[in-house]
């Protein structure tokens, strides 16, 4: 394996194994800075991800006039924060808010940018610049705020002129923790109860991270209420491994036979663990086991034991738990035996790609055989894979799980535009070094 700056190459490996802890958790490095920096006073962050998308959220706060220091390095990137919360007391942008890749960044500081008396404006790069943002400027401008997609269809950059929110009862036409958030995060700053009632259980760091930080939430089922004009509390936060990084490399030990693979400190919250009840129903040996539970986030350790898998049908509930994991699922499903259908998952479509289309464009590319659906897609798992270029379309997930693939596949695997894993997980190259052994590296060294 070799990396360029934009291009990755792979070959089949012939072991995978052994233990990596993976970087902090995207979704809950996103929310600890955004709530440090509301807070009343300091916070220490530790374990922070310091990817693209979480640095654009730390330079969102900062445009704001939080200040924000780095206490520790790690060998990619600033991993320990304090961050000097101004207690719901921010300062108007001097320029526009530059999200990047990020609709975590967007989406959630449209929440805290409506409840602001000033106006700001939030853009992105040219695939966030295509996402869909009325999902939170609907229940954003019933809330009060006034909110201008410049963009087509609803799209950013998004004009905002926030302030004198009201509370409101939503229910949300989408399964989405991102919207949900924007929503309560907006209901901090609102006069009266903000309520949101979720279709199906999505991520619920928002909610843990607001109980931490002492604000009052109440959870009744799916629906979840936050009176305004609390105040948060500050304190210290350590961000567990994110398992949708993880998921990577236990899908490729779970699909090689004989590897043995362990992941420390890697987050375990239940509403993002679905990856492994996916990789067991395949047939996976996996055991988990929780070891602490730092902020009211569970981490521990899994363990992989390598053997065949099989195919399964994936639809309902367990969509949004494992929403972010599909691509590797579906890279999984076809190193399988028998079919593997992927349903209810139309909201694929509007993530950093389209991540239906280019999952299906990709597999085929290698000689697996995969039928798309509005929803979602089935794949025939078993034929062997060979290498091939690979378009990543700017998307990480795309590109981390065909570099997987190509682990499997015969030949040169070729991800273009491989500099898009920074987005999530810097380091991703090193730990599929550290992972897996090329097949012929071992023949070298026998010579
Ligand atoms: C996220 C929620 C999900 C997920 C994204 C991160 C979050 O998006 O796909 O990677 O941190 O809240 P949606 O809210 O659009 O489902």
């Amino acid at each position: 394996m070799e990396g360029k700056t934009s291009e990755l190459r792979v070959h089949r490996a012939n072991f995978l194994g052994g233990e990596v802890s993976v970087p902090g958790d995207k979704s809950i490095s996103h929310r600890a800075v955004m709530l440090a920096s509301l807070a009343d006073g300091d916070c220490r962050i530790d374990g922070f991800l310091p990817s693209e998308d979480c640095l654009a959220t730390v330079a969102a706060m900062q445009s704001l006039g939080v200040s924000i220091d780095v206490l520790e390095h790690s060998g990619i990137g600033p991993e320990s924060l304090l961050v000097h919360g101004r207690g719901m007391v921010t300062g108007a942008p001097a320029d526009d808010i530059d999200c990047g890749n990020s609709g975590t960044t967007m989406r959630l500081m449209s929440g805290i940018l409506a409840g602001q008396n000033f106006a700001s404006r939030l853009v992105g790069d040219s695939s966030l610049s295509k996402r869909p943002m009325n999902r939170v400027i609907m229940p954003l401008s019933d809330m009060g705020a006034r909110i201008k997609a410049e963009g087509e269809g609803g799209s950013a950059p998004l004009d905002i002129r926030g302030g004198m929110l009201r509370g409101i009862r939503y229910e949300l036409p989408v399964a989405s923790a991102q919207v949900k958030s924007a929503v309560l995060l907006a209901g901090l700053f609102a006069e009266g109860t903000t309520a949101v009632v979720q279709p199906v259980e999505t991520r619920d760091h928002t909610e843990r991270m607001l109980d931490l930080f002492q604000v009052k939430t109440q959870v009744e089922g799916r629906e979840i209420t936050i009176t305004g004009g609390q105040k948060i509390q500050p304190c210290d936060f350590v961000v567990p491994g994110d398992i949708s990084s993880a998921a990577f490399w236990l899908a490729a030990a779970s699909a090689s036979p004989g590897a043995r693979l362990r992941i420390n400190d890697v987050g375990l919250n239940p509403t993002r663990s679905g990856i492994l009840d996916v990789l067991i129903a395949m047939g996976a040996n996996i055991s988990s086991v929780a070891v602490g539970d730092d902020g009211g986030e569970r981490f521990g350790e899994i363990t992989v034991c390598g053997e065949g898998l099989r195919g399964i049908e994936i639809s309902g509930e367990l969509v949004a738990n494992v929403i972010d994991e599909l691509p590797i699922i579906a890279v999984t499903a076809a190193l399988a035996e028998g079919t593997t259908e992927i349903r209810d998952a139309g909201e694929l479509r509007v993530k950093e790609t389209d991540r239906i289309a280019a999952v299906a464009k990709n597999l085929r590319a290698m000689g697996a055989e995969i039928e798309e659906f509005d929803d979602g897609m089935r794949i025939r798992g078993g034929a062997p894979l060979q290498g091939a270029c690979i378009e990543s379309y700017g998307d990480h997930r795309i590109a981390m799980a065909f570099a997987i693939a190509g682990l499997f596949a015969g030949g040169e695997t070729v991800i273009e535009d491989a500099g898009c894993i920074a987005v999530s997980y810097p380091g991703f190259e090193k730990d599929l070094e550290l992972l897996s052994s090329p097949a012929d590296k071992g023949q070298e060294e026998s010579r």
